[in-house]
C-alpha cells in the first residue's frame, strides 16, 4: 500500500471531501481511504465529528461543511473552499450523489474540463452529431491561482433538467484546486444568471477515486430531486468511459496523447499541476 501514499504536501495539507454528510448514521463507524490512508469517520450524536486514521489510532482534523464530510491528513494550510452562490436563498444547494471511479481523480477532473466528449458520450443529452466542434476559448489563470476557461460555448439537445429546446450554452469552468472543479453554466430560464456544478474529489489512491457531486441550481421551476437525477444520468454516463482510459493516472508528458485544440484546459491544468508539484494520480517526467 506504500507505493500508493500521497507524498504532496501541498495536497496532504489541504481539505479532502471523504463522506456524504448524509450518508453518517450516527454513532456508527465509517470507513473509507484518502490519498492510502485508511480512515474511520465516526459522528457521536449530531456535533461529535471525529476522523482517525486506522494505522496509527491519530485523529486528523475534521469538519462538516456543504453537506461533506471534510478530513485533512497534515495541517491545513487554507480552509475549505467558499462559494458565494450558497449564499444566494433562490438556488437549491445539494448533494448529487457520489460515485467511485476507478480511475485518478485528476483524470475526473480533466473529463469534466472536456467539452469534445459532449457529443459521444451524451449524446442526445449533452451534444449531439453533427454538432462535434468545440469553439475556441480562453484560458487563464487566475489571482487566486486557479485555471479559469472562459468563453465556452456548445450547443446542447437537453442542456439541464428545466432545457425545453436545444440551446447554446455557456459555460465558464474553474479548477480551484486540484481535485475541485466546477463548472457554471447558462440557466435556461434565467439567461443572465449560471447555474453551478461542483465536483469534490476525493483521491482513494492514485488510481481511484470517488467523486461527489455538489449542486447549486436556480430553484426557478425545478425540484431538487430532478437536479439530483440529470446529475447521477449524466454521471453515470462518464464513469465507463473514465474506466477505459489507460493509464489510469493524467500523465504530464504532452507526447502521451495528442493534443488537439479542445484540449487548450487540459493542456493547462497539466502544466498548472506539473508547475505545482502535484503528481499524486499523475504520472510524472523529468522536465
Ligand atoms: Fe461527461
Amino acid at each position: 500500500m506504500g507505493e500508493f501514499r500521497c507524498v504532496d504536501r501541498s495536497l496532504l495539507n489541504d481539505w479532502h471531501v471523504v463522506a456524504e454528510r448524509s450518508a453518517l448514521m450516527s454513532n456508527s463507524a465509517f470507513t473509507t481511504r484518502l490519498m492510502g490512508h485508511d480512515l474511520q469517520v465516526t459522528l457521536d450524536g449530531r456535533y461529535n465529528l471525529r476522523v482517525v486514521e486506522l494505522d496509527t489510532g491519530e485523529e486528523v482534523c475534521s469538519d462538516s461543511r456543504y453537506g461533506f464530510i471534510w478530513a485533512c491528513l497534515g495541517r491545513p494550510e487554507r480552509d475549505i473552499i467558499y462559494l458565494p452562490e450558497t449564499n444566494e436563498a433562490d438556488r437549491h444547494l445539494l448533494s448529487g450523489g457520489s460515485i467511485a471511479v476507478r480511475v485518478s481523480g485528476l483524470r475526473a477532473v480533466e473529463n469534466f474540463l472536456d467539452m469534445g466528449h459532449f457529443p459521444f458520450v451524451h449524446t442526445g443529452w449533452l451534444g449531439d452529431e453533427p454538432h462535434t466542434e468545440v469553439l475556441p476559448y480562453n484560458v487563464t489563470i487566475t489571482a487566486a491561482d486557479e485555471v479559469l476557461a472562459t468563453d465556452c460555448k456548445f450547443l446542447q439537445p437537453f442542456a439541464s433538467p428545466t432545457a425545453r429546446a436545444a440551446m447554446l450554452v455557456d459555460y465558464i469552468y474553474k479548477v480551484f484546486r486540484p481535485y475541485t472543479v466546477a463548472l457554471y453554466k447558462s440557466n435556461p430560464l434565467d439567461p443572465d444568471r449560471k447555474d453551478l456544478i461542483v465536483l469534490f474529489i476525493q483521491p482513494v489512491d492514485e488510481e481511484n477515486c470517488i467523486v461527489y457531486s455538489y449542486l447549486c441550481y436556480l430553484k426557478r421551476g425545478l425540484e431538487a430531486a430532478a437536479a439530483r437525477s440529470f446529475m447521477q444520468l449524466i454521471f453515470a454516463q462518464d464513469k465507463p468511459i473514465l474506466e477505459n482510459q489507460r493509464p489510469r493516472r493524467l500523465p504530464f508528458d504532452p507526447r502521451a496523447e495528442t493534443p488537439i485544440r479542445a484540449d487548450a484546459v487540459s493542456v493547462h491544468y497539466r502544466r498548472w499541476l506539473r508547475d505545482r508539484s502535484v503528481t499524486y494520480g499523475a504520472i510524472a517526467y523529468p522536465v
